[in-house]
């Protein structure tokens, strides 16, 4: 019975059924048979391979949540501290008269602005009032470089280029950070000498920052992992309470002035994908003075688990688990930014910025040019506030290419001019 052909074979297999004088075909039958057709069906499997790729590029992302962390992280919902009781609130630096006042503009789209540039040109809607500056002080932005992570070099140079060439330095004063002495770093002393009103270095010291919060001598304070994820995360929050303002990490470009944002409190959208359990981003953010919004955060971190180290637990977690304190206790949440003002790298590939240390593709977001004055790419990076680069330190811009003509040569000639 093995020595049957093919074709035989095939329709000895069904008339089998009604046939009684017939063995029963064994279960390997079609597996000889597939075998003899071995090379038609691989022929057959590879085509089909090709077609598919050629016209489908498949996103696949696979995360495993523990159910057991969503129903303690996620769903459960704790109570507040009370930072947002009157009483609390009088006796506070923080005016609420401004903070939760009516503002000049919109920073929520109210939908996920899925097609084309949509998320881009909403961002260009937001324009600055000439006439109007929302701060009678100056405001504040805070980045900072951990010294024993990496070298502040040129790469790192170009965040500091790209504050003094499109923020208002009338206004703001940008506060490099860090957890030790950069000024004898030649880079740097350029540019405290260049800028002395407009910039400022300061040491970081923990324990001092935290007092008078929920995490006062806490030991979470010592909290600390080797890609800065969450000491970052922990240092952004206490910095904005001392002093308020923006937070920008350093591996950003700023790419025009922030303060039409400014007069809003917000963390942005992680990407724009929705992520069920990391909705929000904190590369970028504004919190005022003593904001009630961050004595919350710091009551959350105080009462929670310890943070995992490189996980998100005090960011992105933990941003989402405010927020749905706060609505649920009816208090106005913080804004979320749309993802494109600052993190226009996250998103598909018909509409994300394209990749800023590859040479230029000859078009970017399903075939928009991307050369010349105030081409479709020109014109999206003048609507968006920034571009959030996700480290990458060892990456350089290559030499002519879009980050290097739109907006390393337009920061040099800005600063020159
Ligand atoms: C108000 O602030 C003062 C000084 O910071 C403090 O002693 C007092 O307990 C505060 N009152 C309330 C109601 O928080
Ligand atoms: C609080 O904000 C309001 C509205 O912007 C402003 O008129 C007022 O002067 C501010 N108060 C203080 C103490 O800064």
């Amino acid at each position: 019975m093995t020595e049957v052909r093919p074709r035989a074979r095939r329709y000895s297999v069904v008339a089998n059924a009604s046939d009684p004088r017939r063995p029963y075909p064994s279960p390997f039958s079609y597996l000889s048979t597939l075998y003899h057709y071995k090379y038609r069906i691989l022929l057959l499997a590879a085509l089909i391979i090709v077609v598919f790729f050629t016209f489908w590029e498949p996103h696949v992302e696979l995360t495993l949540y523990s159910r057991h962390w969503i129903k303690s992280e996620i769903e459960s919902l704790s109570p507040l501290k009370g930072c947002f009781n009157e009483a609390k609130l009088q006796n506070s630096t923080y005016n609420v008269t401004f903070a939760m006042g009516p503002k000049r503009t919109d920073v929520q789209a109210g939908m996920p602005m899925r097609f084309g540039l949509d998320c881009y040109d909403f961002a260009g809607t937001i324009q600055p009032d000439p006439n109007y500056y929302p701060f009678q002080q100056e405001s504040l932005y805070h980045t900072y470089w951990r010294v024993d992570l990496a070298s502040f070099g040129e790469r790192q140079e170009w965040m500091l280029k790209s504050f003094f060439a499109t923020q208002n330095l009338r206004h703001s004063k940008l506060i490099l950070w860090s957890n030790g002495d950069l000024s004898q770093n030649p880079i740097i002393k350029t540019w405290l000498k260049n800028y002395p009103d407009s910039f400022e270095l300061r040491i970081t010291d923990i324990p001092k920052l935290a007092r008078g919060t929920a995490l006062q001598d806490s030991p979470l304070l010592k909290t600390h992992d080797d890609k800065a994820w969450v000491d970052g995360d922990l240092l952004r929050l206490l910095l904005l309470w001392n002093y308020g303002g923006a937070w920008v990490d350093m591996d950003t470009l700023l790419t025009r002035d922030l303060s039409p944002l400014l007069e809003h409190e917000f963390v942005t959208q992680w990407d724009c994908y929705d992520k069920k359990y990391s909705p929000f981003n904190g590369a970028l953010m504004n919190f005022f003075k003593n904001s009630p919004y961050l004595c919350e955060f710091f009551h959350l971190m105080a009462s929670g688990p310890p943070p995992r180290g490189g996980s998100t637990d005090w960011g992105s977690t933990l941003y989402l688990k405010l927020w749905r304190r706060l609505v649920a206790n009816g208090i106005p949440p913080f804004k979320i930014l749309p993802f494109c003002f600052s993190e226009g790298r996250s998103c598909r590939l018909d509409n994300r910025l394209p990749d800023p240390f590859k040479p230029d593709h000859e078009t970017w977001a399903n075939g928009l040019t991307l050369r010349g004055e105030n081409s479709p790419l020109d014109k999206t990076l003048k609507k968006i506030f920034a571009i959030h680069l996700h480290n990458q330190w060892e990456k350089s811009f290559p030499e002519d290419g879009w980050v290097d003509r739109y907006l390393l040569r337009r920061f040099d000639s800005g600063l020159l001019s």
